[in-house]
């Protein structure tokens, strides 16, 4: 059974690029295995991600994902079941996320995750694939 998970986090301090490579780098290797594909968005102090893939590998990777002292405010958005994947070709690409963008601005001036609806957060997730993001992809 097939199932897309999105949660919300705020990094312990700065995030520097060392630590985000370490994380894509990770997944190349993590996700690939357990045929995980999905996005992580960073950027205003906050990541949000998006993990599809079987049930219960999902759950593993979510509860190591929450165990990291990277991060903390770690909240579940939304666990959907899908019939596809959206971002199936990649273990994970990163995409950065600007509360000042212009796009999220117009779109949803008070964008807070952790107060807004999930469809909202993949609302803004897809329009920043669609702009000209993502930066980094790992392909699966
Ligand atoms: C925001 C965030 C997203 C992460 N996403 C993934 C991921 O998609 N796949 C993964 O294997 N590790 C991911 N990690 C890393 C894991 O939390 C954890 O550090 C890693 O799985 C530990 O692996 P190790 O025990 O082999 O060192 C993420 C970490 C953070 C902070």
């Amino acid at each position: 059974m097939l199932v897309r998970l999105l949660y919300v986090s705020r990094p312990v301090g700065p995030v520097t690029t060392t630590m985000t490579s370490l994380i894509l780098e990770k997944s190349k290797s993590y996700n690939k295995k357990e045929n995980i594909t999905g996005i992580l968005c960073q950027g205003s102090g906050l990541w949000m991600q998006i993990l599809e893939g079987e049930r219960s590998q999902v759950n593993v990777l979510y509860s190591r994902i929450m165990a990291d002292r990277n991060h903390q405010n770690v909240e579940l958005l939304s666990l959907e079941e899908i019939t596809q994947r959206r971002f199936g070709e990649w273990s994970m690409a990163l995409v950065y996320l600007s509360k000042d963008d212009p796009l999220v601005k117009m779109a949803h001036p008070e964008f807070d995750p952790y107060s807004a609806s999930a469809k909202d957060a993949i609302a803004i997730l897809d329009e920043l694939i669609k702009t000209g993001s993502p930066i980094v992809t790992m392909e699966t």
